[in-house]
């Protein structure tokens, strides 16, 4: 299997885990990838210098791709699909985690922080290109699945996590405009009586040769 975009080793070693082994963390981030190592090292699971365009491993060796919000950081897209059709075995799936453009979840942030939705727009491809861009390599898509991921337990905990600043969407926006997000924000922290989880809806594009 591959865990293309592997960052921290938040969920490589946990392929390892659920379908055994060997596990390649494909990272180009030297920094993610040390973390990785000393934080979440598997017997199964080895960490690599690569990227999605450009992948350290050979032609149809791999079972499984899963990219968890890595593909929107992609540069090349079309190189990254060609690369990912070509270490895919006959039969492989790719699961592609993402947020599309076209699918943009009305997330409680966003009615917090002011322009979020539009800088998504663009940071974001659509559903269609990247079917399109996998369709050019062979690979079709198998099923858009929507599936339900819980951020948080409560707005709290979320307002506190966002303020790490993790989410890409940050190095796009000015600072007044994410201060004053955050003190909307934090005005509906205030408000919240009794901790309510933050759910967010988000898209699972599965990906394999059709004739398989
Ligand atoms: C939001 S993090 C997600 C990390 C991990 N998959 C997770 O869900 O915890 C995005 C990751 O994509 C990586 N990345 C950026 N450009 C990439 C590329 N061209 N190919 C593969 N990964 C890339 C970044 O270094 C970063 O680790």
């Amino acid at each position: 299997m591959l865990d293309l975009g592997s960052g921290t080793g938040r969920f490589t070693p946990a392929l390892a885990e659920a379908f055994g082994g060997p596990v390649h963390g494909v990272e180009p981030s030297q920094k993610m990838r040390a973390i990785a190592e000393s934080s979440t090292a598997h017997a199964a699971v080895a960490y690599l210098d690569g990227r999605a365009e450009s992948i350290p491993l050979p032609a149809m060796s791999i079972d499984l791709v899963l990219m968890h919000l890595s593909f929107h950081h992609v540069r090349d897209r079309g190189a990254a699909a060609a690369e990912i059709a070509r270490v895919l075995r006959a039969d492989g799936r790719v699961l592609l985690r993402s947020t599309f453009s076209d699918r943009l979840p009305d997330l409680e942030w966003m009615r917090n922080v002011p322009r979020v939705r539009e800088i998504e727009m663009q940071m974001f491809p659509s559903s269609r290109d990247v079917t399109r861009l996998f369709a050019a390599v062979g690979l079709q898509a198998i099923a858009l699945v929507a599936i339900e991921e819980q951020l948080s337990s409560s707005l709290a905990e979320y307002a506190a996590r966002l303020r790490m600043r993790a989410i890409s969407t940050f190095e796009h926006m000015p600072e007044e405009k994410i201060a004053e997000g955050f003190a909307r924000l934090d005005a509906a922290v205030a408000e919240e009586k009794q901790p309510r989880a933050v759910i967010r809806p988000s898209d699972l594009l599965v990906l394999g040769r059709q004739d398989r």
